[in-house]
């Protein structure tokens, strides 16, 4: 099938098995931040943004997805100009090994996108499905509360 989706603001147009996951899909596209830590929906290695909604990408079918707009770790920033999450998150020591951070930064974005002012309950509802083996889970909460501090003074980065 033809799949036309738009991936962090750009329209694509791929030719795809419907039944392919969409982790491979995107993989393939050459969004490698998009990670495979269990493949059954439980890690959040793989989680993307979909149409707003922060996702498992090795549960959801290709053919799930036609006419989305996706978001990847890609499509928050790079190392020149990083998000203010991805920057937190280095600030914190949020990241060693790093596997689990562009799922973990897809599902926080997608918490302050709608929720700007969160409490440190709602972050680690927000990264509840977001396994990590490194870190100890409170470097990340504190780096994601920090962001959000730091976007609402709207002083520096980008959103
Ligand atoms: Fe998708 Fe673990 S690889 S949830
Ligand atoms: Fe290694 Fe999270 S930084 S799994």
């Amino acid at each position: 099938m033809k799949l036309n989706v738009k991936i962090n603001g750009k329209k694509f147009d791929l030719e795809v098995n419907p039944n392919a996951m969409l982790i491979d899909v995107l993989r393939d596209a050459g969004f490698k931040s998009v990670k495979n830590g269990c493949s059954e929906g439980s890690c959040g290695a793989c989680a993307v943004m979909i149409d707003g909604r922060p996702k498992n990408s090795c549960i959801i079918l290709a053919g799930q997805v036609q006419n989305s707009e996706i978001l990847t770790a890609e499509g928050l920033g790079n190392p020149e100009t990083p998000h203010i999450l991805q920057r937190s998150f280095v600030d914190h020591g949020s990241t060693q090994c790093g596997y689990c951070n562009p799922g973990s930064l897809i599902s926080v974005k997608a918490l302050l996108d709608k929720n700007p002012k969160p409490t440190e309950a709602d972050v680690k509802d927000a990264l509840d499905g977001n396994l990590c083996r490194c870190t100890g889970y409170v470097k990340r909460i504190e780096a994601v509360l920090d962001a959000a501090k730091i976007i609402q003074k709207g002083t520096k980065g980008k959103k």
